[in-house]
């Protein structure tokens, strides 16, 4: 990587970290930890993140385009980390609309974006992600959705590889977007959709909404059919899930 790499042993959230230490760092610098204290998901969800048995990582970047732009970039991050993961030999991940990876139907690890900057101004990003390697069963935490981790799908990859291969492709890939746009990274994301064309339900706070998923727009918003008419949706507050 072009970075900085800090290797931790415990820490209460790799994503934190980088936060508290954001205007010492330049894009690329990043961390991985052995065990996360207080691993978090999306909107104050918890990431469970037990000792040695995961990937833990996150990465500064600057984004010149401001933070209106970080919608597609999230999606760019999913694209990547599946793509090196396939490379790598899971050959079956896929991405789960906004930045979820997905193996069998089942969630294999998460993507979370912070980020900080105003409206104008350049975004101060912080991007994380949990891959489960050979995770057990939590012995006090529920996952209350179904997950999976590489080791019990058959799939062996050292951690270090995986860790710098991420961290090169993720570097590339954010440039790529930074030129590009999400253009180029339609066709990809249509390649790994897992639940491209297939039923789905959008959990939107209290409300649920049932259609087939249809992949999604230009600007990086999920499509979704419903009697044969097709409407988008973005933004975070939405959850997608399999019928
Ligand atoms: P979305 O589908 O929109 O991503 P989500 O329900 O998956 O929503 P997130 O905030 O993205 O919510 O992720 C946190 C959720 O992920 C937790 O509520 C839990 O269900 C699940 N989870 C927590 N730790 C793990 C883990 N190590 N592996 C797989 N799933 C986990
Ligand atoms: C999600 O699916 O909600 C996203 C989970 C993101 C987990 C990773 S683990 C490394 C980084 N540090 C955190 O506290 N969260 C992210």
């Amino acid at each position: 990587p072009q970075g900085r790499v800090e290797v931790l042993s415990v820490i209460d959230s790799t994503n934190q970290y980088l936060l508290e230490r954001i205007t010492e760092l330049q894009s690329g610098d990043a961390c991985v930890a052995e065990y996360q204290q207080a691993g978090r998901g999306r909107r104050g969800r918890k990431w469970v993140s037990p000792f040695g048995t995961n990937l833990y990582l996150s990465m500064y970047w600057k984004l010149d385009q401001g933070p209106a732009a970080a919608m597609g970039l999230s999606l760019v991050i999913g694209i990547v980390m599946t793509e090196v993961l396939q490379r790598l030999g899971a050959a079956d991940v896929r991405v789960k609309w906004p930045n979820d990876l997905y193996l069998k139907d089942r969630k294999l690890a998460g993507i979370l974006v912070e980020l900080t900057g105003k409206t104008g101004d350049a975004a101060h990003l912080v991007i994380g992600a949990g891959i489960n390697l050979r995770m057990r069963e939590p012995a006090t935490d529920v996952i209350n959705q179904g997950w999976i981790n590489l080791q019990e799908a058959g799939i062996d990859i050292d951690r270090n590889e995986l860790s710098i291969t991420l961290l090169q492709e993720l570097s590339a890939g954010l440039r790529e977007f930074e030129q590009q746009g999400l253009t180029p990274f339609i066709p990809r994301w249509r390649n790994l959709d897992n639940f491209l064309d297939r039923p789905v339900k959008l959990l939107i706070g209290e409300k649920e909404i049932q259609g087939i998923e249809r992949g999604i727009d230009q600007q990086g918003a999920l499509l979704l059919e419903q009697d044969g008419e097709i409407k988008s949706f973005i933004g975070g507050e939405i959850s997608l899930r399999g019928q």
